[in-house]
């Protein structure tokens, strides 16, 4: 199978591309990224010189390119995991997300559906389904709750969520969508909750929790993000939804002590600053259907999977230094100045 993977040189699709080498090595993976500030090669580097294995520079919004790379490929499948990211920036930077998150989507779909790929897998978010209240422990989010949506990121993917399906219903389109809780793993850029903790506290210096640090997101280590969309793509459903997650709920003050425990550091570090606006409280997933239909189990628990996380970032320093001593430091500085 030759497989596009869009979104490759970023944290969960880069991990997919090292996922395929160690379980599909028969397989071909071409890599379409436009190496935005979340892209970066040195990910993929143990991957670029692999037979089976090319990356392209480019934008899923570039119609032309979209269109001649599926000329000359012939795709069998495309898994398209290239997006921007993170809530942060979408709050301050909304039409971006729209731009890549909705119209570059679409691109691929019209791309897919004019070279007959066998399958057009979306890589969606439980944030589609906006939020839980944080007492009501027994509410989770299944296939069929109703897409709700609170920052312009989650609505963004809803959006593209929706196009997808209507590519489904309209032209049969053969698709798929998964929707996964938050993830956490190696090559995660510093900007997310976990790097950004980690790198933080090596370095002593404070830790910026938003409101009272009570929010709740269900955590999934990336492995097992990707052998569940590896799973839809080879034995999922054709129109359907599969929702990714593994029972693993944390406060986000739980997720920072257990990082200040792990590495020996003070709690002290820890500095509330003012709440992201439109925050949501909880996400929290129901994985019955994935698990009980195609038969998908997680690997991690929570601790498990975050202390091997965190032995990661210290083993692989130079990984997030150079980010971080870039024009990252830019970024934190921009970000965070109104939070103190
Ligand atoms: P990321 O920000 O780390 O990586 C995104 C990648 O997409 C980068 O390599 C970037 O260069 C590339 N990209 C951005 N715009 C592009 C464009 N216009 N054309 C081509 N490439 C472009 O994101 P991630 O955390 O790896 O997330 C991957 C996917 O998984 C996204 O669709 C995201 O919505 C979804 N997702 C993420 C999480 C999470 O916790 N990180 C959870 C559920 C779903
Ligand atoms: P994030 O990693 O941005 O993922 P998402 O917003 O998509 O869930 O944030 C995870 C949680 O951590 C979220 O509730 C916001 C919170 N958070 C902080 O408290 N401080 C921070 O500096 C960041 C980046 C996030």
């Amino acid at each position: 199978m030759k497989i596009l993977v869009t979104g490759g040189a970023g944290f969960i699709g880069g991990n997919y591309c090292h996922y395929m080498y160690e379980h599909h090595p028969e397989d071909t993976v071409v890599v379409l990224d436009a190496l935005t500030y979340a892209g970066n090669l040195e990910t993929l580097q143990p991957l670029m010189d692999q037979p089976n294995f090319k990356f392209v520079k480019g934008d899923i919004r570039d119609r032309e390119l979209v269109d001649k790379l599926f000329a000359e490929e012939q795709f069998d499948a495309v898994i398209n995991f290239a997006a921007e990211s993170h809530v942060d920036r979408s709050v301050e930077y909304p039409s971006i997300f729209v731009e890549t998150n909705v119209l570059g989507t679409q691109v691929l779909l019209d791309a897919s559906r004019k070279y007959n790929v066998k399958r057009y897998h979306q890589v969606s978010t439980d944030e589609v389904y906006g939020d839980l209240p944080l007492d009501r422990k027994d509410l989770f989010f299944t296939e069929d709750t109703p897409l709700h949506t609170s920052s312009p990121y989650s609505a963004s993917k809803a959006s593209a969520d929706l196009l997808v399906l209507a590519y489904y219903r309209t032209y049969k389109m053969p698709i798929t969508i998964s929707r996964c809780s938050n993830n956490y793993g190696a090559y995660q850029f510093p900007e997310k909750l976990i790097p950004l903790m980690i790198s933080r506290a090596l370095a002593d210096e404070s830790l910026p929790v938003y409101g009272n640090g009570a929010n709740v997101r269900d955590w999934v280590h990336v492995y097992d993000h990707n052998s569940a969309v590896d799973l839809i793509l080879r034995k999922g459903k054709i129109g359907e939804v599969y929702n990714i997650g593994g029972h693993n709920e944390r406060t986000n003050l739980q997720v920072v002590e257990t990082i200040l425990s792990q590495l020996g550091k003070p709690e002290s570090l820890i500095h509330y600053v003012k709440d992201r606006p439109g925050h949501d409280l909880r996400y929290a997933i129901n994985p019955d259907k994935i698990m009980h239909e195609l038969g998908w189990k997680p690997i991690y628990t929570f601790d498990t999977g975050m202390k091997e996380t965190i032995q990661w970032y210290l083993d692989n320093k130079e990984w997030w230094e150079h980010i971080i001593n870039g024009a990252y430091q830019n970024y934190y500085a921009e970000m965070y100045k109104d939070r103190q």
